[in-house]
């Protein structure tokens, strides 16, 4: 039997906030869930990221970004580099399924965005999850796999691998911000699907240390069952990481 591995919440704050407001919400969260055991990430938007970081220096809660591009410079107007985030965070999420819809970001892009991350001492938590559709014709697992799959070659081409510190969210894209969370079931097949992908393509060893949260209408209701899965390592909360209670209620859980 492994060691059970630590959990982690990150919180996505989406484009909510302002940088006048976001300090103080940061600094509040950080307040409230000052519990040991548990990492906790907080994501606000770009320009909120200097206000987080200053609010938060001194806790023991980290920052992330809730995307990077994959280039490393150039003309990619209104776009921010892993370089630019060094200093503001030290996690990133990469491929959310609101990018991938409203942007159209594919699995190869995802790619590149987790070797920026690479290189630049990002720790990247990596979304994947299939659509209603997808879920209710059967094709859920085999969404996911693919995404696996596809970024997992992509980075091989690029000559590069799976970060060692990676986490990967498996968050259903119906679930998101609808209230309606996966049941832990499926959670936790589809959590266990992903490390065995991961060990396929690439190690045991790398599967053994991947961090595996679940993402979809998280809240303090359902973080109990969710958790109970021995495959899934914590939660990525959307609209429940404003609320300084809500966000504590979810983190309290491991205490
Ligand atoms: P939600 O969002 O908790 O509001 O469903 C989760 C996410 O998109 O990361």
């Amino acid at each position: 039997m492994n060691e059970p591995r630590p959990v982690i919440v990150a919180g996505n704050w989406k484009m909510n906030s302002s940088p006048g407001d976001a300090g103080r919400l940061a600094a509040e969260i950080a307040r409230v869930t000052e519990l040991p055991g548990v990492t906790r990430v907080l994501c606000p938007p770009y320009v909120c990221l200097p206000a987080v970081k200053d609010a938060l220096a001194g806790s023991s809660v980290a920052v992330g970004a809730q995307n990077v591009h994959g280039e490393q410079a150039g003309a990619y107007t209104g776009e921010v580099s892993a370089a630019m985030l060094t200093g503001l965070a030290t996690w990133c999420i990469v491929g959310h399924s609101e990018r991938r819809r409203d942007q159209g970001e594919t699995d190869e892009d995802v790619a590149r965005k987790l070797v920026r991350c690479a290189e630049h001492g990002l720790r990247p938590i990596m979304c994947v999850g299939e659509q209603l559709a997808e879920r209710q014709s059967g094709r859920a697992e085999a969404t996911v796999r693919r995404q696996l799959t596809q970024t997992i070659a992509e980075l091989l081409r690029l000559g590069s691998g799976l970060a060692a510190d990676l986490v990967i969210a498996y968050e259903p894209v119906w679930a998101i911000g609808t209230g309606r969370n996966a049941s832990p079931e499926d959670a936790g097949e589809m959590a266990e699907i992903i490390r065995t992908t991961v060990a396929d393509r690439m190690s045991g060893v790398a599967a053994d240390g991947l961090r595996i949260l679940y993402g979809g209408s998280v809240n303090a209701g359902n973080i109990k069952d969710l958790m109970a899965k021995s495959d899934v390592d914590g939660g990525l909360v959307g609209g429940a990481s404003l609320d300084p209670d809500s966000f504590a209620a979810i983190v309290r859980y491991w205490v």
